[in-house]
């Protein structure tokens, strides 16, 4: 295959539900932190398919993985034994809540049947979310993700959804007998990059646990090393009921995962819930080898050691108002002065200085880099920021 851009452009007019807002340049090969176009130029990728290759592109023992599977078994579902998925759970559980596992696709559904095993355990009852979080695409999720933009063309949404500030009061105040679920990201990612406060935190898990409620922490973008440790509530004072991960779990593959404690390790029963395509072996092979990669200790020091250098670079640069993450996941916003929007930014950055980067708003830019990067990969990106704000 070697259509041009233009070509491509063209069928997505005649071909594609215009659902996305694309950048202008085709991407054909990847490799560690490095991106190549049609053209055979490189760019430094600190985007990472959003928060998906944590490890780089084609990462030699993901890519080793899902070969040897694919060789041997793609495909048989949910009503047969393969061992890459119970591998996989097993793993997964250990390495976080020590209850149980579901799979799924995506983030949205694992999101989803956290908020099902939700609701079944307090038979019914209202889902908390709080502004700047976001959960998904799919119904349950969209309802606790509030933002009138992405809400509003599909209403009704689904009924007994509520969302607050992410105030510690507000929050307390709101969760009562009738509340099944509250749903937060320790790090709010799509908001803009926020650590939620660990007072927040707190006051969830402690009236979650007064009325009977369900705490799930959507780690879909901070979980799996992003912020430095395995997952990102281990910074915190708070352990959730439930976990949910995705993007970086497959390397690039589709999954998802719903992680239980042990109160709701038998949260589902058979035919509660369930997904053709989900746990299968290819996807959870991969995920096995992005564990090796990530739970490695040295892994996740860099990846702290590395966030707080990257963090203080921002933070000198020309134009940067405020810097935000933890980690390697990280944003700044754009002073009113520097007299560029954040999607300009990125599209300068992409097109000028061959940097993939992400706004999440009109003034914020968020950077998702490898968790590999090195040193001087670091300091690359941040020269090539400094040249376009400078
Ligand atoms: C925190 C969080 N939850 C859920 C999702 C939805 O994941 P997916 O796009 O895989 O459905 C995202 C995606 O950006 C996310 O950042």
């Amino acid at each position: 295959m070697s259509a041009s851009l233009q070509e491509l452009q063209a069928l997505e007019a005649s071909s594609q539900v215009p659902a996305y807002a694309r950048m202008p340049v085709q991407f054909v090969r990847g490799e560690g932190p490095w991106l190549w176009d049609d053209e055979g130029q490189a760019y430094l990728d600190f985007q990472t398919g959003l928060a998906v290759t944590s490890l780089g592109h084609s990462h030699p023992a993901v890519v080793a993985a899902i070969r040897e599977q694919a060789e041997r078994l793609v495909h048989v579902g949910n009503l047969f034994y393969t061992e890459p998925g119970l591998r996989l759970a097993q793993r997964l559980a250990a390495g976080s809540l020590g209850g149980r596992v579901h799979f799924a696709n995506s983030g949205t559904e694992a999101n989803e049947a956290a908020l099902k095993m939700a609701r079944k355990a307090k038979q019914g009852g209202d889902v908390v979310s709080v502004h700047r979080g976001f959960h998904g695409r799919t119904y349950g999720s969209l309802s606790a993700t509030p933002q009138e933009a992405k809400q509003a063309p599909f209403a009704p949404l689904v009924p007994g959804f509520f969302a607050v500030e992410p105030d510690p009061s507000v929050l307390e105040a709101v969760i009562g007998p009738n509340t099944a679920a509250v749903i937060l990201e320790p790090v709010q990612g799509e908001g803009g990059v926020w650590v939620l406060p660990d007072e927040l935190l707190r006051v969830a898990r402690e009236r979650c646990d007064a009325v009977g409620a369900t705490l799930i922490f959507d780690e879909v973008q901070c979980g799996l090393g992003r912020t430095g440790s395995l997952w990102a509530y281990q910074q915190t004072p708070v352990v959730p009921d439930l976990l949910t991960t995705a993007k970086a779990l497959g390397g690039g593959l589709p999954i998802g995962a719903l992680i239980t404690g042990p109160r709701l390790a038998e949260g589902f029963a058979p035919g509660d819930h369930g997904s053709t395509f989900a746990g299968g072996p290819i996807a959870c092979s991969a995920a096995l080898a992005v564990l090796d990669v990530v739970e490695d200790p040295a892994l996740l020091a860099a990846v702290s050691e590395r966030g707080a250098w990257l963090r203080a670079a921002l933070t000198d640069l020309p134009g940067v108002a405020q810097v935000r993450g933890r980690g390697l996941m990280l944003a700044f916003d754009l002073d009113p002065a520097a007299g560029i929007s954040a999607p300009d930014l990125v599209l300068r950055a992409l097109q000028e200085q061959h940097l993939v980067l992400n706004a999440t708003g009109p003034a914020t830019v968020r950077l998702l880099p490898p968790l590999t990067i090195g040193p001087d990969e670091a300091a690359e990106a941040v020269g090539r920021l400094a040249a376009l704000l400078s």
